[in-house]
């Protein structure tokens, strides 16, 4: 069985020390760092662009886990790619080609991820499962941390897990909203591969007891 990753969100980090909060993460035994891009559009929030990524790259040692939560995500993915992405995962409501987008992103030297959230059924991702390299299932509704974990997302992994299996596919199956200590035992339960936690790690007082918690 495949080691759990742990990525821990920087979404919830201090800002204002990023190369600290990195290295801290790092040095507690995160496995990747989670970026969170939101565009005030696909989601109510707005956060970072690629110059902030090309910054986490300077200083991080470990792959960075980018999460496009924009819309029409297509416009972007070179400059996310030269930025420092290691893996970059678009959402399936956002793209009108998803099968296209996901090209692009491997033909651009990137592992290709797909999210979905909590409303979109697994369906939707079954034709591209072949392009992908990560299956991010949302257990919030994106665009903020720190929101509460919502289970019945884990009904949808079955039917992605059997197809997967079915058709002897090499993806990471990653989990983002809502983990901690707790729901953390419910999605490894479920086979889960990569754990993003945010405020649950940087809202910890100690990150290398929070991380090996999820762990
Ligand atoms: C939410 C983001 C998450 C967020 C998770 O839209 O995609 O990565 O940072 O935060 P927590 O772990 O606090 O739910
Ligand atoms: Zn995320």
């Amino acid at each position: 069985m495949t080691k759990t990753i742990i990525a821990p969100s920087l979404l919830s980090c201090d800002f204002s020390r990023i190369a600290e909060e990195v290295k801290a993460v790092e040095d507690a035994g995160a496995d990747w760092l989670h970026i969170d891009v939101m565009d005030g559009v696909f989601v109510p929030n707005i956060t970072i662009g690629p110059p902030v990524v090309s910054a986490f790259k300077k200083v991080s040692h470990i792959p960075l886990d980018v999460h496009l939560m924009i819309s029409r995500p297509e416009r972007y993915i070179k400059e996310f790619i030269d930025a420092g992405a290691d893996y970059l995962t678009v959402h399936q409501e956002a793209c009108l080609h998803l099968h296209r987008v996901l090209s692009e992103i491997t033909e651009l030297g990137a592992k290709a991820g797909v999210s979905i959230n909590p409303a979109t059924p697994s369906e939707m991702i079954i034709p591209i499962l072949d392009k992908v390299s990560l299956i991010l299932f949302m257990t919030v509704n994106p665009g903020f941390g720190g929101q509460e974990f919502i289970p019945q997302v884990m009904d949808k992994v079955d039917l992605i897990r059997n197809k997967i299996k079915k058709r002897n596919l090499d993806i990471l199956l990653s989990v983002d909203g809502g983990i901690n200590d707790k729901t953390a035992e419910v999605v490894k339960n479920k086979g889960m591969n990569v754990l993003v936690a945010g405020s649950f790690i940087f809202g910890s007082t100690d990150y290398k007891n929070a991380i090996n918690s999820l762990r």
